[in-house]
């Protein structure tokens, strides 16, 4: 089949109904489709994590999966995580310990970073440089982007108590 496919999907809390072709990436379906460009898009190939989303509440490649497998799914971007206000002190964290520099990678770091604390919410440094390591950061040298996340948790569980 190589025609338009029908796909309805909810995306940052709102429907979408699209025609897409079946080789079309979810990346390129947020990005050019739908203007969602805080999806970055890197290696394409499931390498680097620029193009991080979540999809059913995991966390997965935009760039290896076709728009069309997220059909009847619902779709979280770095602009529905960041304007609901979900990821409002991991955002904070990054800017106060100079955890971005040319931000290309911020996007998906911030949503792999997320999904972590949603999971484990005292991570140890080597837990975190390990859920990390899917996610490449060519300015950082990651020491900066751990302390950030280290933080966000530790304020997470004071704020908990
Ligand atoms: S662009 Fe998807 S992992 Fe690099
Ligand atoms: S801040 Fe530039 S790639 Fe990470």
């Amino acid at each position: 089949m190589t025609g338009p496919i029908a796909i309805s999907l909810d995306v940052n809390g709102e429907r979408v109904d699209a025609q897409v072709l079946p080789r079309l990436n979810l990346a390129d379906f947020l990005r050019e489709h739908l203007q969602l460009t805080g999806t970055h898009v890197g290696c394409e190939h499931g390498v680097c994590g620029a193009c991080t989303v979540r999809v059913n509440g995991e966390i997965v490649r935009s760039c290896l999966t076709l728009a069309a497998q997220a059909d009847g799914s619902s779709v979280q971007t770095i602009e529905g995580v960041a304007d609901s206000g979900e990821i409002a002190d991991l955002q904070a964290a990054f800017r106060d310990r100079n955890a971005l520099q040319c931000g290309y990678c911020t996007p998906g770091m911030l949503m792999t970073a997320q999904d972590l604390l949603r999971e484990e919410p005292e991570p140890s440094r080597d837990r975190i440089r390990e859920h990390l390591s899917g996610n490449y950061c060519r300015c950082t040298g990651y020491q900066a982007i751990v302390d950030a996340i280290e933080t966000t948790a530790r304020l997470r569980r004071e704020r908990a108590r």
